[in-house]
């Protein structure tokens, strides 16, 4: 094709993009409220395994969880349900990022707990259709991603708040090869997809007490889409006169997570999508690995909660799947809990997990047969969260009796 020609096809495609995204901005400008759970009956939590290493983990998460409601799905106040077919070979076969008939039992339930999916990537084997993950999110609109990585013996309390529908990820199944030689990809911020994550967090950190919210972006180079976001941050900050807050760029800032004199004066943190992606695998790294995160993307009407990490494909080539750490979705489990109106539950299911993983570390998980199994983890942490003395035993160790 000429240049001329290459160009107006590039330009038409484009086009398509803003008219969709124009479309979409539109949609956000006449929001809804929050859904109230507390007049839903049953809650319905839906679970999806995932692939990989998901339906393993996924599993000891959905027994600690109907162990911890049992009493309420007696009541008839929660229901769970398994949704099945959310995996590569039913995606790939069906060429689509989520069935339809999946969704459509996931917009059935009030929330859902997912394990991993695979997503994948040009050359990989399968088809490349877009993420589930990314889909979901956008499909059901869960704005807000959040991580919260905890290291109680080192003061750590960080709680990232991840945009989650925008940023690279908006478009980043329809990117254009321009040429042979040219591919372009596009990044989407907005004025109201910004100011509903950083509202949420500063939102977060004037209910439950903290002082500062720190917004990441890369406002120096990427001037237009991240000096929108660092705009309305300042905006969204005058009206939390309680709260200061502070700008740092991505690369230094995981330096600085890496700095164990300052690090612990971090709080809330609110980023757009993609520096939120790499920079809470670092965060959950230094938890004690991704497989200790879990994250909560949360919209006005549905809700999902997943580990931060992937399948881990080398763990299942290796035959390794059953020494993975569930823990991730076993704190994500805990943010569902706290989600659907049982924050004591959450709390209890949060504090069993530091007990398990970071103090007593009676089953230690090390991913492959030098460790404990899956299974192991799950049971230990079923038996922690029963006993009484859970919670004095936390205070203990985290030094507040
Ligand atoms: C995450 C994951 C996903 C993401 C992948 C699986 C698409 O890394 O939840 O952080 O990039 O958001
Ligand atoms: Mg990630």
């Amino acid at each position: 094709m000429a240049d001329k020609e290459v160009i107006e096809s590039a330009k038409e495609h484009f086009g398509s993009l803003l008219e969709a995204q124009l479309k979409r901005i539109d949609g956000l400008k006449n929001n809804q409220d929050w859904i109230d759970y507390s007049s839903a009956k049953p809650i319905i939590v839906g679970i999806l395994g995932g692939d990989g290493i998901g339906p393993t983990i996924t599993k000891e998460a959905q027994i600690v969880l109907e162990h911890l409601l049992a009493d309420q799905v007696k009541a008839g106040n929660v229901e769970f349900r398994t949704i099945d077919g959310l995996t590569i070979e039913n995606r790939a076969k069906q060429l689509k990022a989520i069935p339809d008939d999946v969704l459509e039992e996931i917009k059935k339930c009030h929330v859902t707990l997912k394990g991993p999916t695979h997503t994948p990537e040009q050359g990989d084997g399968w088809p490349n259709i877009e993420s589930a993950n990314v889909s979901m999110r956008k499909e059901l609109d869960l704005f807000a991603n959040v991580r919260p990585v905890r290291i109680p013996k080192d003061n750590i309390d960080w709680t990232f708040f991840r945009e989650n529908t925008e940023d690279m990820y908006a478009l980043g199944s329809q990117g254009i090869n321009v040429t042979e030689d040219l591919a372009m990809d596009f990044r989407v911020i907005t004025t109201q997809g910004s100011r509903r994550i950083l509202e949420l967090a500063f939102d977060y950190a004037k209910r439950t007490g903290k002082d500062k919210v720190t917004v990441v972006t890369k406002a120096n180079v990427v001037k237009t889409t991240d000096g929108k976001f660092l705009d309305i941050a300042r905006e969204v900050s005058e009206k939390y006169p309680g709260i200061s807050w502070d700008g740092w760029y991505i690369d230094i800032m995981t330096a600085k997570l890496l700095d164990t004199s300052r690090r612990h004066e971090f709080q809330v943190l609110a980023l757009p999508n993609l520096y939120g992606d790499i920079l809470t695998d670092e965060a959950g790294q230094i938890q004690g690995g991704v497989g200790t995160a879990g994250s909560a993307n949360i919209g006005l009407r549905y809700a999902m909660f997943e580990a931060i990490h992937g399948t881990a494909p080398r763990m299942v080539n290796e035959g390794r799947d059953q020494f993975a750490d569930p823990s991730s979705v076993l704190r994500a489990g805990a943010m569902l809990l706290e989600h659907i109106g049982f924050p004591e539950l959450g709390s209890k299911l949060h504090k069993a997990l530091d007990v398990c993983g970071q103090y007593e570390r009676k089953v230690v998980m090390t991913g492959r047969n030098t460790g404990a199994t899956s299974r192991e983890l799950g049971e230990y942490l079923l038996n922690t969260v029963m006993q009484p003395d859970l919670e004095e035993r936390w205070n203990r160790y985290s030094g507040i009796s």
